[in-house]
């Protein structure tokens, strides 16, 4: 394993349809043409990175199926080492995603093959050469409890973004390296920023959308701002764009308010572009 970046997590086909409205409960509303795009938070997350110069390898899992070739291939295409990313026999995950006007999504995940990442596949790993692992809950909580204690133990850094929201074992919040959570996974887990950091993470970042981010330390909190951007798209996997990036610049020696301030530009450009990862900038585009 020569990566400096490890990301766990789930890869899914994403479906993308455009409604004028979301249909309540018993309605039927008529969308656009659906688009198939490469999605999932881990490999969105390990796209972004990769993209933006980071070695980067996913431990995940993909479906027999034609989905899951179509995935892989992106992953590929974009740099993202997929040794790691096992066949299963369930079928490749699926989100079916619905984008109204505004640029909001609303996601339905089909986790299949992505909940047969398992303990297992972590020991296997050597985490030698790895300076950082990322993961994202898509997956079996119990893997990335697993995962993230197997990398401590190793001195590997742990980002872990909160997403979904789950309940985690006080020892694994204590392993944390940074916890990246949005403001209301925030406000489910503590009264103020500074309260995130009671729970164990040695730092923590909070993602606030149009406003940028708080970056959480014990000597205090900086808030970087986000960058402004012509029209919003899409926003979806801009949470993922902003943890890919971060673990890259972080696996690359930044600090993590550099790193923070590196990663709202990779998320602001990310919504501009329809999509997850057919959006998600170069190094080049960066600047
Ligand atoms: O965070 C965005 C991602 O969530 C989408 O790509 C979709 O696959 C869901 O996992
Ligand atoms: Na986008």
């Amino acid at each position: 394993m020569t990566q400096t970046l490890l990301v766990l997590g789930s890869a899914n086909a994403d479906l993308v349809v455009e409604v004028g409205r979301r249909p309540g409960g018993g309605e039927t509303v008529l969308g656009g043409d659906t688009v198939v795009l490469p999605g999932g938070k881990g490999a969105n997350t390990a796209v972004a990175a990769a993209r933006v110069g980071a070695s980067v390898a996913l431990v995940g899992a993909l479906g027999d199926d034609g989905y899951g070739s179509l995935l892989r291939e992106s992953l590929e295409s974009s740099g993202v080492d997929t040794a790691l990313v096992k066949t299963s026999a369930r079928p490749t995950g699926i989100a079916y995603i619905t984008v109204t006007p505004d640029g909001e999504n609303s996601i339905v995940v089909s986790p299949g093959a992505n909940s047969d990442v398992a303990p297992s596949d972590v020991d296997g790993l050597a985490f030698e050469g790895a300076r950082v692992l990322t993961c994202s809950l898509e997956v079996p909580l119990e893997t990335v409890v697993h995962a993230i204690g197997a990398a401590s133990q190793a001195g590997v850094r742990t980002v872990l973004n909160l997403s979904p929201v789950a309940d985690l074992p006080a020892e694994t919040l204590r392993q944390l390296t940074v916890l990246v959570v949005n403001e209301h996974e925030a406000a489910q887990l503590a009264r103020d920023w500074t309260g995130l950091l009671a729970l164990g993470p040695a730092s923590a970042v909070v993602t606030l959308g149009s406003r940028g981010v708080a970056v959480v330390e014990r000597s205090g909190v900086v808030e970087v701002p986000a960058v402004e951007v012509a029209e919003v798209v899409d926003t979806t996997g801009a949470g993922d764009a902003f943890a890919g990036a971060l673990s890259a610049r972080l696996a690359d020696g930044d600090d993590l308010v550099r790193a923070a301030e590196y990663a709202v530009k990779v998320a602001a450009l990310s919504v501009t572009k329809a999509g997850a990862q057919p959006s998600y900038p170069t190094a080049e585009e960066i600047g």
